[in-house]
């Protein structure tokens, strides 16, 4: 059979740092314009995506959620989207406002979890923070998000407990390109 063009593989090079993400169609960094599309990634989530997310339940989206997810200003935020134009993953930094870090969240569509999106996306992200001067970039897991810290163990970065949650700083390591 034929390969659709939702399993291309996207070859993204940037900073010096190239990673092969599959299966999307594009994967780029957002503005404001995207802010709808990234609200309907994150309705799409199922719950126990939401709760991994955002460590408890969250069966629909308040006002100032919705407010949140839609601040695309506040740091790095990199999209990857399906042949259909459909956001299916998502990884931000955003800066601190009361501490001298910012923090790094990735959210992939469910359909398309297990698949080395997450980190690609993530590492495109980090490296945009750190070229801003958005450094430290923390990242915060609950400890049952098992594939978060699968995903994080992978990278080599060390958590700590920090108020009843893992916390670590996310370096960016220069690699190879890893298929997805
Ligand atoms: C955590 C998350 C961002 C990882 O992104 P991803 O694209 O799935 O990452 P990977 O493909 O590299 O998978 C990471 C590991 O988790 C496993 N995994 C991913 N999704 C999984 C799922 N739904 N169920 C079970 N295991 C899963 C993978 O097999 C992989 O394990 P391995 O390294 O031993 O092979 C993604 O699962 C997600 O969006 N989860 C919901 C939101 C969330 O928890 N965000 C993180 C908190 S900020």
């Amino acid at each position: 059979m034929a390969p659709d063009a939702a399993d291309r593989t996207v070859d993204v090079v940037r900073a010096g740092v190239a990673y092969r993400c599959r299966p999307v169609h594009a994967v780029h960094a957002a503005d404001a314009a995207d802010a709808t599309d990234v609200l309907a990634l994150y309705e799409s989530l199922g719950p126990d995506s939401r709760l991994r997310r955002f460590g408890q339940p969250v069966p629909r989206y308040d006002r100032g959620l919705r407010r949140a997810l839609t601040e695309l200003d506040r740091g790095p935020v990199w999209l990857a989207r399906d042949r259909l134009g459909s956001c299916v993953g998502e990884a931000r930094v955003v800066a601190s406002r009361r501490e001298p870090c910012s923090h790094l969240a990735v959210t992939v569509a469910d359909a398309v979890q297990g698949r080395g999106l997450g980190p690609a996306l993530a590492r495109l992200a980090v490296a945009d923070a750190i070229r801003l001067g958005l450094a430290p970039v923390v990242v915060t897991i609950a400890a049952d998000n098992r594939p978060a810290l699968r995903l994080a163990a992978r990278h080599g970065i060390e958590l700590r407990w920090d108020d009843g949650l893992l916390s670590g700083r996310v370096r960016l390591r220069r690699g190879p390109v890893r298929a997805a």
